[in-house]
């Protein structure tokens, strides 16, 4: 049959087109033009209606066998060629892993130093096994101080130069007829309230966070960062509070020793309250004393008022300023410029993303 000759000729010009194909587009143009709708297969297939029974039944199984193999062979070209682009391609595009890091947003930006130290006081204490706490910026007078034993006329109160909120102005007479005053927090304290009421000892809390007062030169600005540790059980005393600080202090300036001093101090809301100093040799100046915090064993009066059993439960407390760590540590001179937004600063004084502070790795870069 003619047919049969023109099909097997068909083949080996489709076949010798797809071995010469150059790449994926020319292959793609044989494969349209020959299974196609209106490719030289598919208008074979058209003429099919045109034969009589049995002719057409041969002929119909030749070109289905011709469309199967010249897809098949379409198939194995088209791998070919794309394994070949592929090739080609990686021999262009070389990674050499070696090179440096180029700069963009995740080398030239700064961590700021809060943040750096904040990072590295978390880093030690959760190794000691305590918790990250928080509370709001605008805290009620009552957990500010009431609850931290310091009652409306206690004299700490005028001590902490306050920014009440409006209306909460002591002896304002709005603040007489509104029991829920509100101050921007002076201290982290109130958060060990916050803990204690919200849950059972034992607690082992540290709580960093921004503290507020109306203060401003150079060593003091309006707006300031402590951290406060809280650690309440039934049998936590004084010789842990200070085995806890001493170990966090050689953590923190990253010293084998330091000497430190532990001054009789007052606070409303611990009893024996102490003021620590650090020997200054830990930051390379030997000869000075450093006040770094204070501390002491948290008071009844607190305890019972955030509803737990002060015979039965004790522990202790401190609070340090994390701006001021920060500045002994990494040798800031003035406080204020730490919240200028200057970037000049930033880029002296600053961090890089890349430089988390571990235990492993060392604290600082
Ligand atoms: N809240 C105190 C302040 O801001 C610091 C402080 C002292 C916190 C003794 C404490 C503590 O937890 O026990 O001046």
């Amino acid at each position: 049959m003619t047919e049969t000759v023109d099909l097997a000729a068909l083949e080996r010009a489709l076949t010798s087109e797809i071995a010469a194909a150059p790449d994926l587009a020319a292959l793609e143009r044989v494969r349209i033009a020959t299974l196609g709708r209106k490719g030289h297969v598919s208008e074979l297939m058209a003429t099919l209606g045109t034969l009589p029974g049995e002719a057409r039944k041969a002929f119909g199984q030749a070109v289905n066998g011709v469309k199967s193999r010249i897809g098949e062979r379409l198939e194995v070209r088209k791998v070919e060629l794309e394994r070949a682009a592929l090739t080609a391609r990686l021999a262009t595009e070389k990674a050499d892993v070696t090179l440096p890091v180029r700069a963009g947003p995740l080398h030239d930006g700064r961590i700021h130093p809060v943040s750096q130290v904040f990072d590295e006081v978390v880093e030690i204490f959760a190794d000691m096994g305590f918790a990250v706490a928080e509370g709001p910026d605008i805290e009620t007078d009552d957990y500010n101080f009431t609850k931290l034993n310091i009652p409306p006329e206690h004299p700490a109160r005028q001590e902490h130069d306050t920014f009440y909120m409006l209306g909460s102005m002591p002896g304002s007479e709005e603040a007489l007829s509104n029991a829920a005053a509100m101050v921007l927090r002076t201290h982290t304290s109130p958060v060990q309230i916050r803990t204690m009421l919200a849950q059972r000892p034992p607690i082992r809390i540290i709580v960093p966070g921004r503290v507020y007062r109306l203060d401003s030169d150079a060593t003091h600005t309006p707006m300031f960062h402590q951290i406060e540790g809280l650690v309440i059980d039934e049998t936590t005393h004084l010789g842990h509070l200070k085995w806890c600080l001493e170990e966090f202090c050689k953590a923190f300036f990253e010293v084998e020793a330091v000497r430190m001093r532990f001054r009789a101090s007052h606070f409303p809301f611990t009893e024996p309250s102490m003021e620590v100093d650090i020997d200054a040799a830990a930051i390379g100046k030997p000869g000075q004393w450093l006040e770094i915090l204070g501390s002491g064993m948290v008071h009844p009066n607190v305890i019972r008022n955030c509803g737990l059993d002060p015979d039965k439960y004790q522990g202790f407390a401190f609070g340090m300023g994390l701006d001021r760590i920060a500045m002994l540590k990494y040798a800031i001179p003035d406080l204020r410029d730490m919240f200028a937004a200057d970037l000049r600063w930033l880029r002296h004084y600053g961090f890089t993303a890349l430089d988390v502070p571990t235990l492993a790795g060392g604290l600082s870069p």
